[in-house]
């Protein structure tokens, strides 16, 4: 029996990276898959590559309009909403000294306020439909402790790690299960714009830090979006159901909590 299936699932930033693979594993477990992106171009492209069961929807998790109208497409097409991934982020660096307020609130909007709002509106419909639902944070090893140089981004994470926590404890009873994944370094497209923000601050030849960073994994490579989805899939079915509020580490052995 499949995992996920009959299950509606909406999964914000899937048009590229671990968004991606998790689409295409909850398909693979019977889901229908709303592939969610500021980037409605390559989130056609992703879901005609993923199948029929995978179809796009245009979202920008910043807008409060284009979060509503994410959620009413996914209800009109799947008739409800099931299971909630809020993957959709954005990465920069910068020095204590030269961060931006620019930068700062981008990514607050995004990682912080996007997670929030879409859960929040996840959760509305999820409790209208009674009968219980999966929400799914992204979260990093980079919300468990500091960076010098990744100051904000570091900041988010760790208010996803909260949020999770306080939303998984208001809303299990409506049965919503709230938990989250803190990945270590995964490598793709968003892992090659990492590592051109370390050459420019470190100093470093181009690839020099991802193959750093894979190095010191102490199962001793960088991770893959693969290595991710069993435990995006487990979240979403009901072998979860009495997991709550939990951020789990999927990181190789990078962190210990
Ligand atoms: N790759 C890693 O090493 C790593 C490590 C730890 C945590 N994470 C987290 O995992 C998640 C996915 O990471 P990834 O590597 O696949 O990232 P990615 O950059 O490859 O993909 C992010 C997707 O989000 C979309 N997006 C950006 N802004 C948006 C917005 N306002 N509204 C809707 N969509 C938007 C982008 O178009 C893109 O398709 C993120 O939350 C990231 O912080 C990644």
């Amino acid at each position: 029996m499949k995992r996920l299936h009959g299950k509606s699932a909406l999964i914000t930033g899937s048009a590229r990276g671990i968004g991606r693979a998790f689409a295409e594993a909850y398909v693979r477990e019977g889901a229908r898959v709303a592939i969610a992106d500021i980037n409605v171009t390559r989130a056609r492209e992703t879901a005609s590559e993923i199948g029929p069961s995978a179809y796009a929807v245009e979202m920008d998790v910043t807008q409060q309009g284009s979060i509503d109208a994410a959620i009413a497409s996914v209800v009109a097409e799947a008739g409800g909403l099931d299971i909630l991934v809020n993957n959709a982020a954005l990465f920069d660096l910068a020095p204590i000294v030269e961060i931006t307020r620019e930068s700062y609130d981008r990514l607050f909007a995004i990682n912080v306020s996007g997670t929030l709002f879409t859960m929040q509106a996840a959760a509305r419909q999820m409790i209208a439909q009674g009968r219980g639902g999966k929400i799914i944070n992204m979260a990093s090893q980079a919300g468990r402790r500091g960076e010098a140089l990744v100051a904000v981004y570091c900041a988010t994470k760790a208010a996803v790690i909260s949020l999770t926590q306080s939303a998984g404890l208001n809303l299990i009873k409506h049965r919503i299960n709230v938990n989250a994944i803190a990945p270590g370094v995964v490598d793709g497209e968003h892992w090659d714009g990492v590592d051109a923000l370390f050459a420019k601050y470190e100093n470093r030849p181009r690839g020099e830090k991802k193959r750093l960073a894979g190095a010191e994994v102490p199962y001793g490579r960088m991770g893959t979006a693969e290595d991710l989805t069993g435990m995006a899939i487990f979240l979403a079915s009901a072998e979860s159901d009495y997991v709550v509020s939990q951020t789990y580490n999927v990181d190789g052995g990078n962190w210990m909590s």
